[in-house]
């Protein structure tokens, strides 16, 4: 079904309310998400993005109860990962030879994922699509954002930018704005698409930021490929993620762990009790990483200033669950955090030392040194934790 967005733009979609997990198994989405693709009527008709395969069949029928299918023009592939371009060989096998726009990393990663020489036309900054009754579309690269093959593009006419996954959210809505849902959810699950996908490039983001804005184009609405068009106050979320790309951080710290026999869950109540004490005003938050999920984790770390990270000894290592937080938070590389470690043991305690490797492998500065404690912290025990949560509140400035 065609939703109209102006008189001359709509969103031609899916909302995927289903969706729990995405990229596999790796992002949760508690919220669903969407697959937007959107019809631009001149006196041409472009179509932007399309949808994640198991919905091509329906997306196709969908354009061909609408009328729309035969008269579309122009296929704009903003970025060519399958959750946009899964639906792009039904809808080629429906219309052989429509000249498909993209970057040349777009026709690469198309190629190599479906192994189809459609008609691509290689696209750059500044070119322009002219679709005629005062509507054209700018294309802008915007290389890692986040994928080697992202572009932009820009419909003058109606002053909409189509930002593709920047600015996006796996958040399902079927109307379509930001106006018209939970602010609080939209800005979580915006904040947790930051954190989680575009951390890594966060110097890109602002650098395409700006240089974006430095074109003073007017902006009316900017249309995302996942969640809500950001209608009201489209720049509010421009703003915000260039704060979030400036290496943000919140007055909070978050203490993960994992435990066997709750040894080291103890010692994390009483770190997290400790820093609470010396900095009652900043939010402490306690995450074991075996039950947590990771990607609401790692929003947190990335809300954080600091971050104690704790594990027993297991087999003269750390817990799985402790290993695949550290290993999520060397790739998404965050800067200007704070880290420090601990961890209960029973014969060889090694697993403080791993962690203070892993920490600094991420470019966490160590903020304090480990605490390790032998067996179940007694009443000594827990004021080493209480001591060791002020000595790092205290050291974060
Ligand atoms: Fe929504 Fe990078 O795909």
């Amino acid at each position: 079904m065609l939703k109209a967005i102006t008189e001359r733009v709509s969103w031609a979609g899916k909302v995927d309310w289903e969706l729990r997990r995405f990229h596999g198994e790796e992002y949760s989405t508690h919220h669903g998400s969407s697959y937007n693709s959107y019809l631009v009527r001149g006196e041409k008709t472009a179509l932007i993005e399309t949808v994640w395969s198991p919905f091509a069949s329906e997306f196709v029928e969908n354009l061909a109860r609408a009328g729309v299918l035969d008269s579309i023009d122009f296929l704009v592939a903003n970025h060519a990962e399958p959750d946009h371009s899964g639906a792009m060989p039904e809808l080629l096998r429906a219309r052989p030879g429509l000249p498909v726009y993209c970057t040349a990393n777009g026709v690469k990663s198309l190629k190599g994922t479906y192994h189809q020489d459609w008609n691509f036309q290689v696209v750059k900054t500044g070119d322009t699509l002219d679709l005629g009754a005062g509507l054209a579309l700018t294309f802008v690269e915007a290389p890692m954002l986040h994928w080697p093959d992202t572009m932009f593009c820009y419909l003058s006419g109606e002053n909409i930018l189509f930002s593709n996954d920047a600015f996006g959210q796996h958040l399902a809505c079927e109307t379509l704005f930001n106006d018209t849902v939970d602010e609080c959810e939209l800005f979580q699950e915006a904040i947790k698409y930051y954190a989680n996908i575009l951390t890594p490039f966060s110097r890109l983001v602002t650098k395409k930021i700006n240089d974006v804005l430095a074109l003073k184009l007017p902006v009316s609405m900017i249309c995302p490929s996942h969640g809500v068009i950001w209608r009201k106050d489209p720049l509010r979320i421009v703003e915000a993620y260039l704060k979030w790309a400036d290496d943000y951080q919140e007055d909070q710290a978050v203490v993960v762990y994992d435990t066997m026999w709750n040894a080291t869950r103890h010692m994390a109540e009483g770190i997290a009790q400790g820093m609470r004490d010396a900095r009652p005003s900043m939010t402490v938050k306690c995450l074991n990483a075996a039950k947590a999920d990771v990607n609401d984790l790692i929003t947190e770390v990335f809300k954080s200033k600091a971050v104690a990270v704790g594990s027993p000894t297991f087999n003269r290592g750390i817990l799985r669950s402790v290993a695949a937080v550290l290993e999520e938070m060397r790739g998404l590389g965050f800067k200007k955090k704070k880290g420090a470690a601990f961890g209960s043991y029973g014969w060889s305690g090694e697993s403080v030392k791993m962690i203070e490797e892993g920490l600094s492998g991420a470019g966490f500065e160590l903020a304090a040194p480990g605490l390790k404690l032998s067996w179940q912290p007694d009443g000594s025990g827990l004021e080493q934790c209480l001591a060791f949560g002020r000595e790092l509140a205290g050291n974060l400035g």
